[in-house]
């Protein structure tokens, strides 16, 4: 009899017959078969081995957070992201990691991320002077377009022109495009290899790296201070007392913008959404953001005053995590509470699953803010996950709960949201993207 003991066992062929409507989207299959089979399941895959699938909060936790050093990231989030956005802080594993995530971590403070956070409120307020308002807009471009902004400038403040930002802008994209491609259909990488289109990924790779190692040298040279996040990285330090080479800096830039910029973007059209189709909750966003106008304070202090805010993004990115799944691979045998894995069992932890278990959550397909309320939220706590968890918690959860905060409010504030359907379309890619989401805005 054999040593390991695996979740209930989905039968392979199962798996193979919906195969071409999981490419499309597994949402709906995960879903059947944790309800069928339970929390936790596992299929053998003749190519991968055992791979386990769960929405149990607490095996969630246990591959993240109690047993970190015994799980690892896999191939998908090191080996094929790396390729294409560098070795930084989400794609690398071990000591590496470690010693740059002590290094980096310190930039993103919360005490840090406080001086930023003018940065952050200006660009917020420019890029929603530039929305015109219109009936059905589509709001995901918009916050695409805001949520990179907002990173660039925390980034390089105001050293890097327009235009350069804008090519940057489009690489990334193109990029961030081709992983999705390669990783939903790997048999087809040959194929894109022989068309030349990996060689083309590659020249944008190169190119992108070149702006940002201008802008790193330009940064070096000069001896004034910018305050921002180039800044800090530029002055972090290691043990020894030396710093990050431009390579090791532009890595970590470039995974700064890929994992920071479309996240946000999603989790904000989800919200922006969600209010606009719940009038009661609407009402009371409107109340809290009329109650701030009444007063003149710092943007530091209107983000202790968004309460009400705080809790619809939450609720928003309970229901639409944008980071919708997760994965680790042990590197030896482990028990994980009734079960016995064997070494390089891939675990994934389905957030999106988790966060509306039924277990977990009553009601767990509504929206409901309040959940969050300061009386409310302890309880609910150990199963929302949208950060992550353990020691490769996001290192941007502060900094993206203060933009979207304050987008939220400045939308709220400039326009009179509102919207008629009641349907909210979503693609699980590498993260959650909305899917011609459209809301209508008046100027108040
Ligand atoms: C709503 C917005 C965001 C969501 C939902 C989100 C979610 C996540 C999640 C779930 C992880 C952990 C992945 C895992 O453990 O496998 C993560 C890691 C990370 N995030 Fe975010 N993120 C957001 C915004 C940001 C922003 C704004 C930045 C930076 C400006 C950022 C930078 C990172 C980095 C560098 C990591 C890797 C950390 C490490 O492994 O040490 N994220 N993010």
């Amino acid at each position: 009899m054999s040593k390991y003991k695996y979740p209930n066992r989905v039968p392979f062929y199962k798996f193979l017959l919906k195969s071409s409507s999981i490419a499309k989207n597994p949402i709906p299959f995960h879903n059947e078969t944790f309800n069928t089979y339970g929390d936790t399941i596992s299929i053998k895959s003749p190519f991968y081995g055992y791979i386990v699938l769960t929405r149990d909060a607490a095996i969630a936790k246990h591959i993240l957070q109690k047993k970190h050093k015994v799980y690892h990231k896999s191939k998908i989030q090191t080996k094929y992201l790396s390729k294409y956005v560098g070795y930084g802080l989400l794609t690398s594993n071990d000591e590496y990691w470690l010693q740059q995530r002590r290094l980096i971590q310190p930039a993103f403070h919360k005490e840090k991320i406080k001086n930023l956070v003018d940065i952050i409120n200006a660009t917020v307020n420019e890029q929603v002077d530039l929305i015109k308002p219109e009936t059905a807009i589509d709001l995901y471009p918009i916050m695409n377009e805001l949520a990179f902004e907002v990173v660039a400038k925390s980034l390089f403040n105001f050293s890097a022109e327009k235009e350069t930002l804008k090519r940057l802008q489009f690489i990334i994209a193109r990029l961030q495009e081709f992983i999705v491609k390669e990783l939903r259909q790997p048999f087809t990488k040959l194929w894109y290899w022989l068309k030349g289109d990996v060689r083309y990924h590659m020249k944008l790779v190169k190119e992108s790296r070149e702006i940002i190692n201008s802008i790193i040298d330009q940064r070096r040279a000069s001896n004034k201070q910018h305050d921002d996040l180039l800044d800090m990285l530029l002055h972090a330090q290691y043990e020894d007392g030396t710093s990050m080479t431009n390579d090791q800096l532009i890595d970590e830039i470039l995974i700064l913008f890929v994992a920071g910029h479309e996240t946000t973007a999603n989790a904000l059209t989800f919200t922006l959404k969600l209010i606009a189709q719940h009038n009661e909750v609407l009402k009371k966003v409107e109340a809290e953001v009329e109650q701030l106008s009444q007063q003149q304070v710092s943007p530091l202090q209107e983000l202790s005053q968004l309460n009400y805010i705080k809790c619809c993004v939450e609720e928003s990115m309970r229901l639409y995590p944008p980071a919708w799944i997760t994965d680790r691979v042990n590197v030896e045998d482990d028990d994980m509470g009734n079960y016995n894995l064997k070494k390089g069992t891939i675990v994934g932890a389905s957030i999106f699953e988790i966060h509306r278990n039924k277990e977990y959550w009553s009601n767990s397909e509504q929206f409901k803010p309040d959940r969050f309320l300061e009386e409310n939220r302890k309880k609910i706590l150990p199963y929302y996950m949208p950060f992550g968890a353990g020691p490769r918690l996001c290192i941007g959860n502060n900094f993206a709960m203060y933009e979207m905060m304050l987008v939220v409010k400045a939308i709220v504030k400039r326009f009179i949201i509102s919207t008629d359907d009641n349907e909210i379309k979503m693609n699980p890619l590498i993260t959650l993207k909305p899917i011609g989401v459209k809301i209508s805005l008046e100027e108040r």
